[in-house]
């Protein structure tokens, strides 16, 4: 039986219980031999998607794009862009995903274009107060000239969230939004014509057979009438606060209920939005039934290795769902945060952490998301050389933050050198370490101790085993600095982040993520118990 449909009329949508798997599409392969990833790539390599078993996977954007951010700035969202084989690629892809059962989610970029988007390029040249520029949020500047932005907000990426643009009369003129980089204008949502050409785009994808979206910046799009200054202003990056006025504003849900109507004339459909908002009520609001089907709750990626907080994430992201009635999501990394393996320590201990976590979240209820490369325990590379840095943080920071591109260094497939069969290219778009040539697909695949083996039982167990039923937890009592709980189904999954070995309780192993030392599971580790 496929396990991802339904077995009966009754049965849950094919997402709540997914295992999600997240491609960075530039890093994950090459089919083309340029040194970047693309979508032919990533069909190329199906066959190792399946036997790693996920369900469906998250692709990050690949529309046209001049990629400032990496692709999410969109120049125009309904076509693909030539940098990954344009749209005879993708239809490619979805036929053979979908032939080997894997469902493609696409990623969409509602909060900005790109600054070469055509609305965008009108809209700098057309008069102040013209339908064009109401497209996006342009304001006339503060002080007498105008020379100072219209409020204090800074960009995430750094600098001031205000760039001024030049009249067509040459003359200094309007300041315009962008939140993110100056490539990165915001769209003005409470614009209908905003809101009609992304629906079409909703429904353009989902029409070529697309399985749902991952939303870009969920928790964005709506703005605090006035614009009013922001009373904190941090000037580090990619910090989050709920009472950000850039974001959650409560505008937003009704953007959402929008996006849901769209979807619902797709039951099949899916949609999964970045919600970077901590408060458990407030991130609820985001999943109510007529709004996302699913948000990304970044606790346990935000977790340092210890049983207590990992304990206390779980906890909130189950609370933070309940109320609602909706399904939990779990998420250890992405293409924006630092590698688990790193965050745990690095080395032996942050693999051997990182693989614990691993079964941990694939232990509870809900959809996982994996980020490729988490399978091979790819470390964060931390020493690229500076003139590679392609990430706008770099910049922006006027080099004092290198920004993301030490989690999105290119996979190694094979071979015992650099580029390791990721591209035909001599090399890649970011280099890849050459000690990586141990922790290739080919080296790992072959080692039935190796990380990708472990991921492989993890998720095969996760998908088939009839004990992983059941959609609550029920906490054990375990030793301090462990944790342990049990699906209704009768899944034992068990903890050790102390630095001693311990006893298991009792029941049959189903995995483990080391090997036991006399009966017990040692340091660093997590175990399955039926
Ligand atoms: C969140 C994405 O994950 C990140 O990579 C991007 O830079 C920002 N949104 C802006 O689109």
């Amino acid at each position: 039986m496929d396990r991802t449909e339904p077995a009966d009329g009754d049965a849950q949508p094919w997402w709540r219980s997914a295992v999600f798997y997240q491609v960075y599409p530039r890093s994950f392969a090459d089919s083309d031999g340029d040194g970047v990833g693309d979508l032919g790539g990533i069909r190329e390599k199906l066959g190792y998607l399946e036997l790693l078993g996920v369900d469906a996977l998250w692709i990050c954007p690949v529309m046209r794009s001049p990629m400032a951010d990496g692709g999410y700035d969109v120049a125009d969202p309904r076509d693909i862009d030539p940098l990954f084989g344009g749209m005879a690629a993708m239809d490619a892809l979805i036929a053979e995903a979908h032939e080997r059962r894997i469902k493609i989610t696409m990623d969409l970029v509602p909060n900005h274009t790109s600054d070469q988007h055509p609305w965008f390029v009108a809209a700098r040249t057309a008069a102040p107060g013209s339908g064009e520029r109401a497209r996006y949020i342009f304001r006339d500047g503060r002080g007498p000239d105008g020379s100072e932005p219209p409020n204090n907000w800074p960009s995430i990426f750094g600098g001031p969230a205000w760039t001024r643009v030049t009249e067509p009369d040459g003359t200094p003129g309007q300041w315009y939004l962008h939140i993110f980089a100056p490539e990165q204008p915001d769209l003005n949502w409470e614009n209908p014509e905003v809101v009609a050409d992304f629906e079409q785009t909703l429904r353009f994808w989902l029409d070529r057979g697309i399985d749902g979206f991952r939303i870009d910046v969920a928790h964005g799009m709506a703005k605090p009438p006035g614009l009013p200054d922001m009373a904190n202003v941090s000037t580090k990056m990619l910090v989050h606060d709920d009472d950000d006025p850039r974001f959650n504003n409560p505008g937003v849900h009704e953007i959402h209920r929008r996006f849901r109507k769209v979807l619902d004339e797709y039951p099949h459909a899916v949609s999964i939005g970045e919600v970077w908002v901590d408060d458990n009520v407030r991130f609820g609001e985001y999943v109510r039934p007529d709004e996302l089907h699913l948000a990304f709750n970044f606790r346990l990626a935000e977790t340092a290795f210890n049983a207590e907080s990992v304990r206390t994430a779980i906890d909130h992201s189950l609370a933070a769902v309940a109320p609602v009635g909706a399904t939990p999501t779990w998420t250890l990394s992405n293409h924006d945060i630092e590698r688990e393996v790193t965050r745990y320590g690095g080395g032996v201990d942050g693999v051997e952490r990182a693989k614990a976590m691993m079964m941990v979240e694939l232990a509870l209820p809900g959809s996982v998301f994996l980020y490729n490369g988490s399978e091979l325990g790819l470390p964060n590379v931390d020493d690229l050389p500076e003139d590679v840095l392609q990430d706008p943080v770099w910049e922006r920071s006027g080099h004092t933050e290198r920004g993301r591109d030490g989690c999105r260094v290119p996979l190694p497939w094979e071979g015992d050198t650099p580029p390791f069969g990721f591209t035909a290219a001599a090399q890649s778009w970011l280099p890849e370490p050459a000690e990586w040539a141990r922790l290739t697909v080919e080296a790992q695949l072959e080692e039935l101790g190796s990380t990708v083996s472990l991921y492989r039982m993890a998720i095969e167990m996760r998908g088939t085993r009839p004990e992983f039923a059941g959609e609550r937890i029920e906490w054990y009592g375990s030793p301090k600095g462990c944790l342990a709980f049990r699906r209704p189904g009768g899944l034992v999954c068990v903890l050790n982040a102390t630095a001693a070995p311990i006893p298991l309780p009792p029941g049959e192993l189903l995995l483990a993520s080391a090997t036991l030392k006399n009966g017990q599971l040692p340091p660093d580790a997590a175990a399955w118990l039926v």
